[in-house]
């Protein structure tokens, strides 16, 4: 049976590297994309769900999200990692579709009502709209099949501080509630995310492969590269959002860890992910009663290029094409 995804989303080109990958392959059926800020406002990643669903015909719904963290002022979107427009300076058509009535929040309660047991959660930004959703109702937890995420960075550095990531230190508080609530959680934290780096010659394999949804995420690569190239010296770049999203695909090639993961919300810390291994002792007593979930630490990066490469390259295309 397929796994029927919500991806919870901040596009931004990491972001769309997974819808790409959500969309192409068969054992993902792509219900809905939720927005959420972070790399851009969430106007930007709502106007840039609908026009990806454009481009790639797919119909999924579309829900907008949060504009704004749950207690701290916001952080400065990531415009500078991922284009003038998130996209890479990649301008899509637009559609003619627009977002749901619902907001996010609510969206991800009422389709949990409509079909328990059954959805996957990914989300790949800051995590306000599933804190939102766990204060509207928090039997969500009862119902999700799965709630994936990436963020966070357990035994490495962050990104935007010595120790956190984007889309935790983007709201440290949403991300504090969704790790205490007691649903089945899996982190694919930094740890794991920062050992796949795609080369440009891995892209333009992919555009060869594929030209039309392989050309766009190689053009979109191009501008996210020079980012990393700049600020980090590697050549190529990491498609942190990819790693969550597979996990529900090929769990197997993940080392993994269950654990309690807490977040530091305040302080020069903030935004810090903490965990703390089921079982290892510790005085405190508060981390064995906290909800324990499932960390990603480790993966093979070349098994996991090779399995996005033919994933994407073996996507049976709509024949209505939409270019750009
Ligand atoms: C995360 O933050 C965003 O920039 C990316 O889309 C990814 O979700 C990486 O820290
Ligand atoms: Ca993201």
């Amino acid at each position: 049976m397929k796994h029927k995804i919500i991806i919870d989303t901040d596009p931004g080109i990491d972001d769309t590297m997974a819808i790409a990958y959500a969309i192409a392959h068969p054992d993902i059926e792509l219900v809905a994309l939720t927005t959420i800020f972070g790399n851009v406002s969430v106007s930007d990643a709502t106007d840039n769900a609908l026009k990806l669903l454009h481009f790639f015909g797919h119909p999924a719904e579309v829900a907008r999200g949060e504009e704004r963290p749950l207690t701290i002022a916001p952080n400065p979107h990531s415009y500078f990692v991922h284009g003038p427009n998130g996209l890479g300076g990649i301008e899509l058509p637009a559609s003619s579709r627009t977002a749901t009535i619902q907001s996010a929040a609510e969206y991800l309660v009422s389709k949990t009502r409509e079909m328990p047991g059954e959805i996957d959660i990914c989300a790949v930004g800051p995590l306000t709209n599933l804190a939102r959703a766990l204060e509207i109702d928090p039997t969500i937890v009862e119902r999700v099949k799965s709630v994936v995420v990436m963020g966070g960075s357990i035994y490495r550095t962050g990104n935007v501080s010595p120790v956190a990531e984007a889309n935790i230190w983007n709201d440290p508080h949403a991300a504090e509630a969704v790790f205490a609530a007691s649903w089945p959680l899996v982190l694919a934290p930094m740890d794991v995310t920062t050992q796949v780096v795609l080369s440009p010659e891995f892209f333009l394999d992919l555009q060869a492969a594929n030209p039309r949804s392989g050309k766009l995420l190689a053009d979109m690569a191009r501008y996210y590269t020079k980012f990393y190239r700049s600020h980090s010296g590697i050549n190529g770049c990491i498609p942190h959002d990819v790693m969550a999203l597979a996990y529900l695909t090929i769990p197997g090639v993940y080392m993994q860890k269950r654990g309690a993961i807490a977040v530091v919300t305040e302080g020069p810390g903030i935004g810090q992910t903490i965990f703390q291994p089921t079982g290892q002792l510790a005085v405190s007593t508060m981390w064995g009663e906290r909800s324990q979930h499932l960390a990603l630490l480790d993966i093979d990066p070349g098994l996991f290029a090779a399995h996005y490469y033919s994933t994407i390259a073996s996507e049976i295309t709509p024949t209505e094409t939409v270019l750009y």
